[in-house]
């Protein structure tokens, strides 16, 4: 071996090439960057500046007649975007459609039974942003924008959206069916579902405040107004209304009856009065350690704002994919051929 050749031997940590015969001496400091940085760090809000710099435009453009149209789409979209990074991280695993061989995230746990939808308007947008530029913005980034729309367009928070996700070539149907809470979860298996993607408590509470907008269905919330000791009587009357102890099960109801269209703190103030619609939401505050930030939410709707839109920021971090991982997929339905 020539004096030369260890300068040439280089190891790729990340995104650093670092000479092999430093490795030894830099490993605690490499191993700190990779930790803190970890997963999307390489994100950033002017990652398609040149390559695509309509795309804020267009999305934005889609989702504002989309939501004109029908409100409800704003909560589709911003579901669709929770069950995206929840499952395999932020990589638009979700979108994918079921194959032959291969199920999809779609049907399984809780997507099943058409629970999830709203793929169409992300079909709807990706045709544009590919007509505006081919092959070049992922379908997860393009989720992640529809979703910072809606919440925007509902009434709520804006916030500058970290970019630069690439699109998985496979989906985890197995993950979607033990990684999503469901509605009957306490705030242990809640905690600890949101500690398992890197997100703490004060997202868990935060981000829950996505269900100020949009519906479930009787057998997400049949239990809450029947059983539970903690549901405010009157609620509880109202909502057996619209949901009978046994059939109906799709009838919905609003998840904050007190402002239902509305991106606010309303989800709060119910929680606050024992109007929570889901167990899971109820439990944020129940004389539990979440009870404090719901009242602050619940008065101060600006704190709630800025910590929603902190945490959204979080959510779309969750294990993206960078740099060569992945694809652009062309239609965001299924993996390029
Ligand atoms: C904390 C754990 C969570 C649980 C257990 C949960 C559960 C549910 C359930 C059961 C529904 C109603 C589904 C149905 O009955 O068809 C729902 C709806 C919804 N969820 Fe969550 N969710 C959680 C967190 C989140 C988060 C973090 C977001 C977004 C950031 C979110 C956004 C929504 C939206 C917008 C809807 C309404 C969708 C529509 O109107 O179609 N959820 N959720």
């Amino acid at each position: 071996m020539g004096p030369d050749s260890s300068r040439r031997q280089v190891v790729v940590v990340g995104r650093m090439a670092v000479p092999r015969r430093l490795l030894p001496m830099m490993m605690p400091a490499l191993a700190i960057l990779l930790v803190a940085g970890g997963a999307g760090a390489q994100l950033s809000p002017g990652f398609y500046s040149s390559s695509c710099p309509t795309v804020d435009g267009v999305v934005r453009q889609a989702m504002s007649q989309a939501v004109m149209n029908n409100s409800r789409s704003g909560a589709a979209i911003l579901r669709l975007f929770f069950h995206d990074c929840f499952v395999n991280g932020c990589d638009a695993s979700l979108l994918l459609d079921d194959t032959p061989t291969t199920p999809g995230e779609k049907s399984a746990g809780a997507n099943a039974g058409g629970s999830t939808f709203g793929f169409d308007l992300i079909d709807t947008i990706k045709t544009q942003v590919e007509a505006a530029c081919p092959a070049t913005v992922s379908c997860a980034d393009i989720l992640a924008l529809a979703a910072r729309d809606s919440v925007n367009l509902l009434g709520g928070p804006s916030w500058a959206v970290p970019l630069g996700r690439r699109d998985a070539t496979f989906p985890n149907a197995t993950g979607a069916a033990t990684d999503l809470p469901g509605p009957d979860s306490d705030l242990d298996t809640l905690v600890s579902a949101f500690a398992a993607k890197g997100l703490t408590s004060r997202d868990l509470a935060a981000l829950s405040g996505a269900h100020t907008v949009g519906m479930a269905r009787c057998l997400s919330f049949r239990t809450r107004v029947y059983c539970d000791a903690d549901v405010s009587a009157t609620f509880a009357a109202q909502m057996r209304g619209a949901c009978p102890s046994s059939g109906g099960d799709d009838a919905e109801a609003p998840l904050d009856a007190l402002t239902p269209g509305e991106f606010d703190n309303g989800y709060y103030r119910s929680l606050v009065t024992g109007a929570g619609l889901l167990h899971s939401d109820q439990v944020l505050f129940s004389n539990g350690p979440l009870d404090s930030l719901v009242r602050i939410y619940s008065n101060n709707g600006e704190a709630f704002s800025a910590d929603f839109a902190a945490s959204m920021v979080r959510l779309g971090n969750v294990s993206p994919l960078t740099g060569s991982a992945g694809e652009i997929r062309i239609n965001c339905r299924k993996v390029n051929s």
